[in-house]
């Protein structure tokens, strides 16, 4: 969960620092707001662990293959929001099945990703709006 954010915060600010194109400046400026609020779970996840008695692992090393989404490669304003969408779509299904795992035995774990799931199901649909605005058409159809 804080490897899954933490390379959402690193896709958004690289996105948001490399965006071109007539539109940029405002899609610059959104990927900006959601790396800051991916940064916002990660440290909710990680505050969570520290809590349960544990240490969140923010290493580098292997933070890849702990997370459920890509760093993705870049691209031009399309691709990007493609990148962030594909991301957002597998990290509310990742973040679902949690909930369901939580359920009744550890509610205060299961709150948090509620609070989580509801932002990125936002970020999910600022992605795919961004994607019609660009291309005039919806989306992959999961
Ligand atoms: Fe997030
Ligand atoms: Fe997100």
């Amino acid at each position: 969960m804080v490897a899954t954010e933490l390379v959402c915060v690193l896709r958004y600010t690289m996105h948001s620092i490399s965006v071109t194109g007539i539109t940029s400046e405002s899609v610059a400026r959104e990927f900006a707001t959601h790396a800051k609020e991916e940064r916002a779970h990660m440290m909710w996840a990680a505050d969570r662990i520290d809590q349960l008695g544990g240490v969140p692992n923010l290493s580098p090393e292997g933070l890849a293959t702990r997370s459920a989404t890509e760093y993705g490669d870049g691209g031009n304003l399309v691709e990007m929001v493609r990148q962030n969408l594909v991301a957002e779509r597998l990290v509310i299904e990742h973040y679902r099945e949690l909930i369901r795992y939580f359920a009744d035995h550890d509610p205060t774990t299961r709150i948090m990703l509620e609070k989580i799931l509801a932002e990125e199901e936002d970020h999910a649909t600022d992605m795919h709006d961004l994607l019609v605005a660009h291309e005039g058409r919806p989306f992959l159809a999961s």
